[in-house]
């Protein structure tokens, strides 16, 4: 010690880089499923809405974290369609959470290059956070970078139903020919949105369930489970995940290519 004046030495950890991904193997579409914000609140003293306040701010992270490092679709199971049984005012708070975080970001995910989407039956939504949706994906309409999806009010099962009756719909009026059902005329159905399936799905707060989350675009997903709550996530954990992601094989019902090279054939297989 000299006396005076004690000059600190900075105690903040440099933030990692990014890594460096080549882009075939980055995935195109990654979901996440934010979870643990409540005992993230619980564990600091604060009330659950805390929580949901800070998962807004971690929100804003990883979506430039995604901008960063080129993902195309990202979606974020913001409201199940199960959330409605929690109490009114958690409810409550969770939907004016989602209305704060687009009409304080909207303009900067605009500048960012991100189109906003919302998808999610409208039942039951608050007309302030409507309203909000649109304004947010208004004037995002005309990005291609990035598409961040937000499902508010949206199940697996849910979009599942709707689609098969709108084919019976369609069936009954003649609108749809009399053809058998295949994957491809499905997909159409469901997808008011033109969405890929999910590469990678990320759950943090350390459950390892896709609790009703894009059931049949996540048919071949890559799982990444984290212990980390949703409110302490950061571009470098997306990174971290999409890094691991790279690094995997996936077969999808192939041999892959190590099978590949054993059996000496050079096929190629449905991995990708
Ligand atoms: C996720 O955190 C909030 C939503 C996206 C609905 P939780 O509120 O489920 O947090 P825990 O599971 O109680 O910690
Ligand atoms: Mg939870």
């Amino acid at each position: 010690m000299t006396g005076g004046l004690e000059i600190r030495q900075s105690k903040v950890e440099p933030r990692p880089l990014m890594p460096d991904i080549p882009s075939d193997l980055l995935p195109h579409h990654v979901a996440i499923a934010p979870d643990g914000n409540g005992r993230w609140a619980e564990q600091r003293g604060l009330p659950r809405n805390a929580g949901h306040r800070q998962g807004g701010r971690a929100l804003q992270d990883v979506i430039g974290g995604a901008v960063e490092i080129g993902i195309t679709f990202l979606s974020l199971h913001a409201f199940s369609t199960e959330n409605w049984r929690r109490p009114a005012s958690e409810v409550e708070d969770l939907m004016a959470v989602y209305a704060d975080y687009l009409s304080e970001n909207k303009s900067r995910l605009r500048d960012l290059g991100v189109r906003i989407r919302w998808l999610g039956s409208s039942e039951r939504m608050p007309g302030h956070l409507v309203r909000e949706i649109e304004s947010a994906q208004e004037i995002t309409q005309g990005n291609d970078g990035l598409t961040f999806t937000l499902c508010i009010n949206y199940g697996g099962r849910d979009e599942i139903l709707h689609a098969v009756n709108r084919v019976a719909e369609d069936a009954r009026s003649g609108a749809l020919p009399d053809v058998s059902m295949d994957e491809a005329i499905f997909t159409r159905y469901l997808n008011r949105f033109a969405l890929p399936d999910v590469d990678l799905f990320i759950r943090s707060g350390g459950e390892m369930r896709t609790s009703n989350f894009f059931l049949w675009q996540m048919a071949f997903s890559e799982m990444n489970f984290t212990a980390k709550p949703w409110p302490d996530m950061t571009r470098e954990d997306l990174w971290e995940a999409v890094a691991q992601y790279a690094s995997r094989e996936r077969r999808m019902g192939g041999i892959g290519r190590r099978g590949l090279k054993e059996s000496g054939s050079a096929r190629p297989t449905g991995d990708g």
